[in-house]
């Protein structure tokens, strides 16, 4: 018996973009650690980008992580998608049919971003014909060479060289038009400016298959929050200005912005202490989404509980079609117990991810779960 007096049992979260890894990059996380991490922030199900060494793209790798997963996995449900292209080098399309087939649940180039037109359009023609997603990470490479963070008033004041709102925007209005011509169903990865959230809106008004998704700190921190030369502010999409911030909470509100997702980015302390310019791109989230989103949008009052639940559990899994999003009578529950009460600052000593890049330390929120239980079976307990 589980005595959950006194705290919300909700459906299990559902998590579309995290990256596990491995298989190649095991000092930033693993199989076994991400999946972890995902149990105790909350996450009963996630999928996994296939920027890994080797790339997913083959029934091969797709099968590994599978089986990984099975073995060392937590307990979390794990949906790997697989590579558009081969090594994600956007030369030629992988296999797509194979993929399906070892249990890809999707296309994606996210880390990377297909930079031609044709082959993106190539993709999406052979997805819609097994009728498969594609998730497309959006950034024209050609402008933002150089630069760690988003154009504003922190790059200025550092020196530095900024990524332009329309890098996202160029690649979401492409994309929108391709999905348009091919009828795919397009998601959009980690939305993070205004002028993408108006391509994005002007396609579902017209009928195109769009759907899109939000990380936590783009709804939360804009770039003016940048403390310091810190590349624990640093990832892509970088943080917006506070306009784009606004724009993002209001596309969540009418329905343009689907579901929220961590994109999970995990990389090592050594990494990270690189620099602004030199560490790599990429925050992690899994063990603070839920507690971010309920004390930024809830207890403040601007959204109900039950509308920010919806957009993590209900609607990841309406719009990927995946069985878990609610709970319904016979089914072995996928559910999260959280304490909505208890007041508790961020301390990445005590994530269980490898990962300990967060803007978010010291943060005091609540709403921090407490058990989390995939197919009936308790995976991990506070
Ligand atoms: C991601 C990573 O590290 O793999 N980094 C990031 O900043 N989001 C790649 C990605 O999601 O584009
Ligand atoms: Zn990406
Ligand atoms: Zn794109
Ligand atoms: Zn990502």
């Amino acid at each position: 018996i589980i005595d959950a007096a006194g705290k919300l049992v909700s459906s299990g979260l559902i998590d579309m973009h995290v990256h596990l890894r491995e298989p190649g990059f095991e000092y930033k996380e693993t199989i076994a650690t991400g999946t972890r991490s995902a149990a105790r922030g909350g996450f009963t199900t996630i999928a996994c980008m296939p920027n890994t060494r080797p790339i997913l793209g083959t029934p091969e790798t797709i099968q590994l992580v599978l089986d990984k997963a099975e073995t060392e996995g937590n307990g979390v449900r794990v949906l790997p998608y697989g590579s558009i292209t081969v090594n994600e080098l956007g030369r030629e399309l992988t296999d797509f049919i194979a993929m399906k087939q070892a249990g890809a649940i999707g296309f994606t180039d996210d880390g990377v971003g297909v930079q031609n037109a044709q082959m993106m359009k190539n993709a999406m023609s052979l997805a819609k014909s097994l009728d498969m997603p594609i998730i497309a990470h959006c950034e024209d490479e050609s402008l933002v060479v150089g630069a760690p963070v988003a154009e504003g008033s922190f790059a200025t004041k550092h020196g530095l060289k900024g990524i332009p709102n329309e890098s996202e925007a160029i690649h979401v209005g492409r994309d929108v038009l391709l999905a348009e011509a091919t009828g795919v169903h397009y998601h959009v990865c980690h939305v993070s400016t205004e002028q993408s959230v108006r391509l994005i809106r002007q396609g579902k008004a017209v009928g195109v298959h769009v759907t899109g998704e939000v990380c936590p700190h783009h709804l939360i921190l804009s770039e003016e929050d940048i403390p310091e030369m810190d590349a624990n502010w640093k990832m892509n999409p970088p943080l917006r200005s506070a306009k784009d911030v606004e724009a993002m909470i209001q596309a969540v509100e009418d329905g343009t912005i689907d579901i929220i997702v961590t994109d999970h980015a995990p990389h090592s302390e050594e990494e990270k202490a690189k620099g602004m310019q030199a560490a790599p791109f990429g925050i992690v989230g899994l063990e603070t989404a839920f507690p971010l989103m309920y004390t930024k949008f809830v207890a403040t009052g601007r959204w109900t509980l039950a509308f920010l639940l919806d957009k993590m559990t209900v609607k990841p899994a309406e719009v990927f079609g995946l069985p878990w999003g609610k709970l319904a009578e016979g089914q072995e529950a996928d559910l999260t117990i959280i304490d909505l009460e208890t007041e508790k600052a961020v301390q990445p000593d005590e994530f269980l991810s490898k990962g300990r890049n967060t803007p978010f330390t010291g943060w005091k929120l609540k709403g921090w779960p407490a058990m989390t239980m995939v197919g009936g079976k308790v995976v991990w307990s506070e």
